[in-house]
């Protein structure tokens, strides 16, 4: 299978399943105890069906959106991820290099594996920083100043991932970060060597934001689960994300909002979007979808921040059912990783394509010229 033969995620992820050790594969693919949000996550865009429109003159067809104050040429962008250079050696760039060429937004992880400066100085699309917030505080304000100085266009602060979530599969392949080497590891490397032969002969694996401030992640071998529950604010609250919001003055994201009530607060503390997200089934299993929270997010504050829905998008359609809803935007991070993982620049550049590709198709069959014509007069659920 190469990457010629990718039409769809699934294809994406079945050459990231061969190409991965197992480890790194099950770090992406997995999610939280049963998995049990994580497939009702893209599952409940099944429950409602799109009603199209015709003979409408679709020669030409709109996807931008504005969304945190930037101009995106296509309406999904690209959620913060964790560890990218481990899933292929390129990481960050690569990814960042796919969203510039296709005008969306690049969101950057707290523990990403290229640094803040080298992304403002290489990558020219709308950046997203997305905010860990650490034990030390003076750690969190400094990357707050670092994304200042590299242009970073807006900051998404994480709130649903206070203590790691209980990812099984990660506890049964022993991922930790960096890699642990042992026997197990080694045969895993030994049994995909093109993975192996990059990571090894590319510069060394780092948390790049954190290296100077933090051992665990660079230097010593921490589950991601250890990561969360010794390094990271288990204090934090509504004043904290206030002085954050306050401290950055700018576009501001709380990324993990699922109920009305914390919408209302987001607003209320100055945030300019939410991301409704459960961190793509990743944290608290048995929580509700993204897509099924939508609407009553919309209904509460859709005319006072901007809405974006977050996780298990596949397919346009599943874009274009979440934008009928009053979404913004839609972000995720799964679609694109398997791609990042299966060949890199070109592999996410291809995942990109092929949902612009989809979404203009889509458009054209709803019989909608620009997505300000999506709404819920389109949509019916069962
Ligand atoms: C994530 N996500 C994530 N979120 C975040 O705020 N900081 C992070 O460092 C990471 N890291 C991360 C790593 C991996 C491997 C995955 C799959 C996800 C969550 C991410 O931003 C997004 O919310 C989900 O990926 C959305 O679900 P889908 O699109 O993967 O279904
Ligand atoms: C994850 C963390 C790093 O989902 O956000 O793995």
């Amino acid at each position: 299978m190469r990457l010629r033969d990718c039409y769809n995620t699934g294809d994406f992820r079945e050459l990231a399943r061969r190409r991965l050790p197992s480890p790194i594969f099950h770090y992406i693919d997995g999610a939280a105890d049963d998995e049990v949000t994580y497939r009702r996550n893209t599952e409940a865009f099944e429950r409602c069906d799109l009603v199209p429109n015709v003979l409408s003159g679709v020669e030409k067809i709109d996807l931008s959106t504005t969304v945190l104050g930037e101009k995106l040429a296509m309406p999904f962008f690209l959620a913060p991820t964790a560890m990218q250079r481990l899933f292929h050696h390129d990481g960050e760039r690569a990814v960042g290099a796919a969203a510039q060429k296709y005008g969306t937004l690049f969101g950057i992880s707290s523990l990403g594996t290229v640094s803040i400066e080298e992304i403002g100085a290489t990558i020219s699309t709308p950046k997203m920083f997305q905010l860990y917030v650490h034990k030390d505080p003076g750690l969190n304000f400094s990357m707050l100043d670092r994304c200042k100085a590299a242009g970073f266009s807006s900051v998404a602060l994480t709130v649903d991932t206070i203590v790691g979530g209980n990812r099984e599969r990660d506890l049964h392949t022993g991922f930790t970060t960096p890699l642990r080497l042992n026997l197990k590891s080694l045969l895993s490397f030994a049994r995909h060597p093109g993975w192996a032969f990059n990571y090894f002969t590319h510069e060394r694996f780092e948390l790049a934001q954190l290296k100077d401030h933090v051992q665990e992640g660079t230097n010593v071998a921490v589950s991601v689960a250890e990561y969360f529950d010794k390094l990271m604010d288990q204090s934090m609250d509504w004043n904290t994300a206030e002085e954050i919001a306050r401290y950055w003055d700018g576009q501001f994201v709380l990324k993990g909002i699922m109920s009305v009530a914390d919408a209302k607060r987001a607003v209320d503390i100055g945030a300019t979007g939410i991301m409704v997200s459960n961190h793509g089934g990743r944290q608290l299993d048995g929580s509700r979808s993204p897509f099924d929270q939508l609407a009553e997010i919309v209904d509460a504050v859709g005319d006072q921040i901007d809405v974006i829905c977050d996780g298990g998008i596949r397919r346009g359609t599943h874009v274009l059912k979440a934008l009928s809803l009053g979404a913004k935007a839609c972000s995720g991070g799964r679609a694109y990783l398997y791609a990042l993982a299966a060949a890199g620049q070109p592999g996410v550049a291809r995942a990109l394509g092929m949902l612009h590709e989809e979404l203009v198709r889509d458009m054209k069959l709803m019989g909608c010229r620009s997505i300000s014509e999506l709404g819920r007069h389109n949509l019916r659920f069962r």
